[in-house]
């Protein structure tokens, strides 16, 4: 793939009132998803409810592209068609996560890297065959006592840095997503001060490894407070602290900057991103790539169970819409009270 095509996607992945759709699940994670409607987890319920998720119609006005995990992009529709071409088939581009999951790094107590540069190279090729424009690879780095180290950051940064330069030469669109975890008993201000360590040490191994900043999305996350903190920031300070720190490490080639959800709700996620396209000047558009924030109600109106498959769609596709609009600061409550109606 040319530069130029690398660009057109990278282009399209963020292009206006549109964001990414992350079902890439682990077995693991998606399990425990199931768990909670009390649904057993198999290679066909996992299927039916990526069908569900993939097939949705009037998606393609705000969804980009879906991230789709190793055992999803070889499976099919209910129809028989091959996800990847389902998606393509409607103008949404497949994406894959291509990352082993985040591991214990060794001498660092309760601090994590994320392996699965081994083979990586003919990994890419084979999804690229199967029609993957996009790859994702996720770090993660924890806020605690004394931790994240900088062998941490570093060697995380490095990993994602390495993996970004196999997908550009594989013709992909490397999204690199370093999450800064939000579960923890920090305040917004340490968040921030993480988000902008780790953003700026992930640039600088991207820029050593000679990764085209031009052909590169950035997934991260949103500068809030961590879960267990006993002040909460409010929808006011997470957009500026976010967009703050966001200036403050980002390289402006970058085309565009995607967020994770990492536990908000599926309102918190839509208003915090509508906030910070209202109210901020910025230099790249910003937008979703949410997992839970998207899916959590649809899974609810499911159940795994068929008769429930049209609810579920609707309210997915609802989500899909709002988090649309507030890709372009345009949400307003009025609009997610359409679907009571
Ligand atoms: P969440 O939005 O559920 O955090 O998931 C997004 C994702 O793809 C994390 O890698």
């Amino acid at each position: 793939m040319s530069a130029q095509e690398l660009a057109a996607t990278a282009a399209a992945m963020v292009a206006k009132g549109k964001g990414i759709l992350a079902i890439d699940e682990s077995g693991a994670t998606i399990k425990k998803r199931f768990d909670s409607i009390a649904l057993e987890c198999t290679e066909e319920s996992r299927r039916a409810y990526r069908d569900l998720l993939i097939t949705n119609p009037g998606d393609r006005d705000f969804i980009s592209g879906m991230i789709l995990f190793d055992e999803t992009i070889k499976q099919a529709t209910s129809a028989g068609i091959a996800f990847p071409q389902a998606l393509i088939a409607k103008g949404i581009m497949p994406g894959i996560k291509v990352d082993a999951g985040a591991k214990e790094l060794a001498r660092h107590p309760g601090e994590l890297v994320t392996e699965g540069l081994d083979g990586l190279r003919e990994r890419l090729a084979k999804y690229k065959a199967l029609g993957a424009k996009f790859a994702k690879w996720r770090a993660v780095i924890t806020i605690g006592p004394g931790i994240p180290s900088r062998g941490c950051v570093e060697a995380n940064a490095h990993a994602l840095a390495r993996y970004a330069g196999l997908c550009q030469e594989a013709g992909i669109v490397p999204m690199v997503e370093p999450e800064v975890l939000m579960d923890a008993e920090n305040t917004i201000d340490r968040c921030y001060e993480v988000t902008e360590m780790t953003l700026r040490t992930l640039f600088n191994e991207l820029v050593a490894q000679r990764v085209s900043l031009e052909h590169t999305i950035l997934k991260t996350n949103m500068v809030v407070s961590g879960k267990l903190c006993k002040t909460q920031a409010g929808m006011a300070e997470i957009a500026e602290k976010t967009v703050g720190c966001l200036k403050r490490a980002v390289p402006a080639p970058i085309p565009g900057i995607v967020f994770l959800s990492g536990g908000q709700s599926g309102l918190e996620a839509t208003r915090n991103l509508n906030a910070m396209n209202a109210g901020c000047d910025l230099p790249w558009p910003l937008s979703f790539s949410y997992g839970r924030a998207l899916q959590a109600d649809a899974l609810k109106a499911w159940g795994g169970k068929a008769e429930n498959l049209a609810q579920a769609r609707k309210v997915l596709l609802h989500r899909e819409r709002c988090n649309g609009l507030a890709a372009m600061g345009k949400y307003s409550q009025t609009i997610e009270d359409e679907l009571a109606t």
